[in-house]
C-alpha cells in the first residue's frame, strides 16, 4: 500500500513569524545578507557566497546576459537559460563575463568620410550622441577621432558635410589604455574636463567608452558579486542531464562561474550521472547545483551524487501547473522544512554544509522572509524578475497597465522538453506542465530590491537577527488560521482610492 504522509502540505502564506528580542545591536546597518552557493567544510569559506540572497530562474524570459549583469551588479547571481543553443548560451555567459562596469563598447561609430546625415540616423537609432570615428566605422576600428552634438550644427553646416570637418582628432583626444582601472580612467575624465574617455588597444582600436554619467552608477553598487581575482561578474548557467557533455565544455569555456542541472523532479539517476560526469571531468574543479527535490531523500541522493548545492521546489512557480497536469508536488514551505531538516542533519554527521535554494512559488516579500527563516540559504525567482526593466521580454501596454511577458519552461512556447524530461527517446513534449503570461511591469530591477531587501532586513531585525544562519537558527514561526489571515490586511475600514 502506498505510503501516506500525514503531514499537511503548507505554504508561505500559512504562517507568520513572531518577533523576537530586537537588540540594540538589531539595525538595518548591522544586517549582512551574505550567504553560501555552494557547499563547504565547517570552519572553511564557500567558494562563492551570494551578497544578496537571490538568484533568478534558469528560463528564457528571464535569465539572459542583460539580468545576469544587472543582477550580479546587486549582489545576486543568474543562471542563464538552458533552452537555447549550446553557442547562444555560451556566448551570453561570455557577454557577463566581458562586461567591465563603467567600460561600454561603443555602439555610434562612424568613418571620417561619413555624412552628418549618417550621423544623425545613428543618434535616431541609439540615442547616443558621442560617436567613435573609426577607420572603418566599427565600434572596434582603428580610432581617427570622436565626434559629439557639441562639434557641429546640422542646420548650419549641411547634411552632407562630412565627419572630418568636424571631429576632434585622434592627436588631439585624451585616450585611456587598456587594462586601465575604473578610478585611473575617472581620473582623466575629472582632469581633462571629458565627458567621454575613448579606450584603445595597442593598435589604437577603440575598444571602450568610459562616460563620465557612469561614475556614480558604479559607486552605487557596493554589493557588487565579482570574482575577486579577476573583478568579473559571476554568473551561473542552467544545463540539462541530455546533452551535458557539450554544454558543459563550451559553458566553462566562457567563463561559468557555476552549473545548475535544471529539472522539473531531480531525483533521478540522469542527475545522478550528470553530476558524476562532471566532477570527474574537472576533478570536482566545477560547481553544480542539483534538484528540484521536495524531500529528506531527494536531497540525500543528490548530495551524495556530489552535488554543491540542492534546488528545492515542486509545483510551486506561478507559472507552473505540473501538479494539476501530473499530481506531483509538495508545499513549497513544508519542502523547504523537510529538506533543511535533512541539511542538518548532513552537517551534523559530516561537518559539510550543503546550502539549499527555496525556488518558486514566493509572492509576497514576506514570503522571501519566511523562505529564508525555514531555512532556505538562497531563493530562486522567476516572476519576480520578470516583471522588470532588465528582464529580456517585451513590455506592453494591455488594458491600461503596462505589462511583461512571462512564459514557463513546461509552456509549449519555450519548448524546454529536456527540463520535463523522464528518459527514452526524449525530443519532443507530450503535454504542457507551465503557462504564458503576463506580469505587472515593474520598473527598474534596483529599485525594487531597495524595498524587497529592505523589509527583509527590516524583519530579520524585529526577529533580533543580523545574519541569515542567525534568522535560521532564532526564528519563531507560527500557523495562522484564515481568519487571522484577513486579520492582517487592512480592514473593517473604507479604503481611499491609492
Ligand atoms: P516563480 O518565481 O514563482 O515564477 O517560479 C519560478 C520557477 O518555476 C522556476 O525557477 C522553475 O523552477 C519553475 N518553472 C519554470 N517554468 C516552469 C513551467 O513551465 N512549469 C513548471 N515550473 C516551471
Amino acid at each position: 500500500m502506498a505510503q501516506i504522509i500525514e503531514k499537511v502540505s503548507r505554504t508561505f502564506g500559512e504562517y507568520l513569524l513572531i518577533p523576537g528580542l530586537t537588540t540594540k545591536e538589531c539595525t538595518p546597518q548591522n544586517v549582512s545578507l551574505k550567504t553560501p552557493l555552494v557547499k563547504f567544510r565547517k570552519g572553511e569559506k564557500p567558494a562563492i557566497s551570494l551578497n544578496i540572497p537571490f538568484v533568478s530562474a534558469i528560463m528564457q524570459s528571464v535569465s539572459d546576459h542583460g539580468l545576469a549583469i544587472a543582477l550580479a551588479r546587486n549582489g545576486g547571481l543568474s543562471f542563464i537559460f538552458g533552452s537555447q543553443s549550446i553557442e547562444s548560451q555560451a556566448e551570453m555567459v561570455r557577454k557577463v563575463k566581458k562586461f567591465k562596469a563603467g567600460f561600454v563598447p561603443s555602439d555610434s561609430n562612424v568613418r571620417p568620410d561619413s555624412t552628418l546625415a549618417e550621423v544623425e540616423a545613428i543618434i535616431e537609432a541609439t540615442g547616443h550622441t558621442t560617436m567613435g570615428v573609426t577607420d572603418d566605422g566599427t565600434p572596434n576600428g582603428k580610432l581617427l577621432g570622436m565626434l559629439t552634438s557639441r562639434d557641429y550644427r546640422i542646420d548650419h553646416d549641411g547634411r552632407e558635410s562630412l565627419v572630418k570637418n568636424f571631429m576632434t582628432p585622434f592627436e588631439k583626444l585624451t585616450v585611456g589604455k587598456l587594462g586601465i582601472t575604473l578610478s585611473e580612467a575617472n581620473q582623466l575624465i575629472w582632469d581633462h574636463k571629458l565627458n567621454a574617455l575613448p579606450i584603445i588597444d595597442e593598435e589604437q582600436h577603440l575598444v571602450y567608452f568610459v562616460f563620465r554619467k557612469d561614475y556614480d552608477s558604479h559607486r552605487e553598487n557596493p554589493n557588487e558579486l565579482l570574482d575577486p581575482q579577476t573583478k568579473e561578474l559571476l554568473v551561473g548557467a542552467g544545463i540539462n542531464s541530455r546533452d551535458y557533455k557539450e554544454r558543459v565544455p563550451a559553458l566553462v569555456e566562457a567563463g561559468v562561474d557555476v552549473v545548475c542541472i535544471d529539472s522539473s523532479d531531480g531525483f533521478s539517476e540522469w542527475q545522478q550521472e550528470t553530476i558524476a560526469w562532471v566532477k570527474e571531468k574537472y576533478n570536482g574543479k566545477v560547481l553544480i547545483g542539483a534538484g528540484n527535490v521536495v524531500d529528506k531523500e531527494g536531497f540525500d541522493y543528490l548530495v551524495e551524487a556530489g552535488a554543491d548545492f540542492i534546488k528545492v521546489g515542486i509545483g510551486g512557480g506561478s507559472i507552473c501547473i505540473t501538479r494539476e497536469q501530473k499530481g506531483i508536488g509538495r508545499g513549497q514551505a513544508t519542502a523547504i522544512l523537510d529538506v533543511a531538516a535533512a541539511r542538518d542533519e548532513y552537517f551534523e554527521k559530516t561537518g559539510i554544509y550543503v546550502p539549499i535554494c527555496s525556488d518558486g512559488g514566493l509572492v509576497h516579500d514576506y514570503h522571501m522572509s519566511l523562505a529564508l527563516a525555514m531555512g532556505a540559504d538562497f531563493l530562486m525567482m522567476g516572476r519576480y524578475f520578470a516583471r522588470f526593466d532588465e528582464s529580456p521580454t517585451k513590455k506592453l501596454y494591455i488594458n491600461g497597465n503596462y505589462v511583461k511577458e512571462y512564459w514557463g519552461e513546461g509552456s509549449s512556447r519555450a519548448r524546454n522538453w529536456q527540463r520535463y524530461d523522464m528518459g527514452g527517446k526524449g525530443g519532443a513534449m507530450k503535454f504542457e506542465e507551465g503557462v504564458d503570461s503576463y506580469v505587472p511591469y515593474a520598473g527598474k530591477m534596483k529599485d525594487n530590491l531597495e524595498v524587497t531587501l529592505g523589509k527583509i532586513v527590516s524583519t530579520m531585525c524585529s526577529c533580533g537577527s543580523i545574519t541569515i544562519p542567525d534568522f535560521q537558527k532564532n526564528a519563531k514561526i507560527t500557523l495562522v488560521s484564515s481568519t487571522s489571515i484577513v486579520e492582517g490586511g487592512a480592514h473593517d475600514v473604507i479604503l481611499k482610492d491609492k
